[in-house]
C-alpha cells in the first residue's frame, strides 16, 4: 500500500540532499507535510539515494542534478518552484582530505554558500538553515559545550570552512540583509533510517568510526584501530556525542518551523543539535558488540593527530527554544545503522 503523504505547497530547498544527513532530512521534511526539492551534484552522494527515497515516501523526490555553486542552475530552480526556506548541506566534509586538498573544500565550501545567499536573497526566501559542527569549538575548556561556549580557531580546513560560513551569514543578517538563519551545529550524526533503505555511504575508507565499525564487523575491512586510550577521560578513550541522524533530520524540521513562524526581518541564531550525552569509543565498541551480538575486531593505535578528547553537547537551548531534543538512545542507532550495512551487502 503507497502511503499517499499530504503536501502543503512550501517547497523546501534541500542542498546535498542525497547526501547522508540531506536525504534523512528529506523524509522527516515530507513526512511533516512540506515538499522537499533537492539539489545535489552527487560528488558524494548516489543516485540510488533517490530510489530509497522513492520507496520510504511512496513517491518521488525533485532533484536537481548540479552544482548549487552554480547561481544561474538555483535561479532556475527558484523559477521552477516558489522556495520557501532552504537547508544547505552541501559540503565536502573529511576533515583529513581537507587539509590535503584546501582550495578545493575552500572553493566548494564557501563558493555554494556564497551563490546561495546571493540567489536566495535575489528571490526573497528568508529561512536559511545552515548545517554547520561541534567542530568550530575546537578543544574546548569546559563541557558540555553551550551555544556561548567560545568558537575557537578551526583545527582543520574543513572546520575553517565551517566557521567561516558561519561568519558569512551572521555578516550579511548583520548587514540587514533580509535572512532568518538558524546555524546548526551538529554533533557526531550515526545511524540510518529505520528502514534500511537509506544510509551513510562513506565513499573509500570511511574516516568517521561508525561506518568504519560496520564494515570492519562485516567482515569488510582490516580490524578497527582505536585512536588512543591514554585521554583523560572517564575511560582514557575519545568521548563524543552520538546523535541518531533521524533526531537530528527533525531538529532541522523544528528549526524550519521555528522561522517560519518568526516574522521576516533580519536574525541569525546558534543551535547545538546534540543529545547531551558524551560516549567513549570503548562504550560505542561495546554497545554496538551488545545490539548486533557481532564481536567488534579492533587494536588499539596511537592518537589521531587534530583529534578533541571530549567533546558533547549541552542540548537545553534547542529543547527550550525549538521545542526539540534527541530521544533515540545509541543502541537503536547501532541497530539500525547495522541493518543498513546488512541491507548493504544483499
Ligand atoms: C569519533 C571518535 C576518534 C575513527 C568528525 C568531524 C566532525 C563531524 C563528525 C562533520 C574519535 C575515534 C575514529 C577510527 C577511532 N563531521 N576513531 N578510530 O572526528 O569526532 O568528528 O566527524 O561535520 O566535524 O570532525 O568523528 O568518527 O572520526 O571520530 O578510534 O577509525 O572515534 O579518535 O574519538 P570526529 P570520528
Amino acid at each position: 500500500m503507497t502511503k499517499i503523504l499530504r503536501y502543503d505547497s512550501m517547497n523546501i530547498l534541500v542542498t546535498g540532499g542525497a547526501g547522508f544527513i540531506g536525504s534523512h532530512t528529506a523524509v522527516t521534511l515530507a513526512e511533516a507535510g512540506y515538499n522537499p526539492i533537492l539539489i545535489d551534484d552527487f560528488s558524494n552522494a548516489e543516485p540510488s539515494v533517490l530510489d530509497g527515497l522513492k520507496s520510504i515516501l511512496g513517491r518521488a523526490v525533485t532533484c536537481y542534478h548540479g552544482d548549487c555553486a552554480d547561481r544561474n542552475l538555483l535561479r532556475q530552480i527558484v523559477s521552477d518552484f516558489k522556495i520557501s526556506g532552504v537547508i544547505h548541506f552541501a559540503a565536502f566534509k573529511a576533515v583529513g582530505e581537507s587539509m590535503s586538498d584546501p582550495l578545493n573544500y575552500y572553493r566548494n565550501n564557501l563558493g555554494t554558500t556564497l551563490a546561495l545567499i546571493e540567489v536566495m536573497l535575489e528571490a526573497g526566501v528568508s529561512p536559511f538553515l545552515f548545517s554547520s559542527s561541534c567542530t568550530v569549538y575546537g578543544i574546548p575548556e569546559k563541557m558540555p559545550v553551550t551555544e556561548e561556549t567560545p568558537v575557537l580557531p578551526a583545527m582543520s580546513v574543513y572546520g575553517n570552512t565551517k566557521q567561516i560560513g558561519e561568519e558569512i551569514l551572521q555578516d550579511t543578517v548583520a548587514a540587514g540583509k533580509k535572512l532568518k538563519v538558524i546555524l546548526l551545529r551538529y554533533f557526531n550524526p550515526i545511524g540510518a533510517h529505520p528502514s534500511a533503505l537509506i544510509g551513510e555511504l562513506p565513499r573509500g575508507v570511511p574516516g568517521n568510526i561508525v561506518p568504519y565499525m560496520t564494515q570492519a564487523a562485516a567482515g569488510l575491512r582490516p580490524p578497527l584501530t582505536v585512536y588512543g586510550n591514554d585521554y583523560n577521560t572517564p575511560d582514557g578513550y575519545g568521548v563524543r556525542d552520538y546523535i541518531h541522524v533521524m533526531d537530528l533530520a527533525e531538529a532541522h524540521v523544528a528549526a524550519l518551523k521555528y522561522l517560519l513562524d518568526k516574522p521576516d526581518e533580519p536574525q541569525c541564531e546558534v543551535f547545538n543539535a546534540g543529545t547531551g550525552r558524551g560516549v567513549s569509543v570503548l562504550e560505542l565498541i561495546q554497545s554496538f558488540e551488545r545490539v548486533t551480538g557481532v564481536k567488534m575486531p579492533y587494536q588499539i593505535g596511537p592518537r589521531r593527530s587534530g583529534d578533541v578528547p571530549m567533546v558533547y553537547a549541552d542540548a537545553g537551548k534547542a529543547q527550550r527554544v525549538l521545542g526539540w531534543q534527541a530521544n533515540r538512545s545509541l543502541d537503536e542507532a547501532l541497530a539500525d545503522v547495522w541493518r543498513w550495512q546488512q541491507h548493504l551487502l544483499k
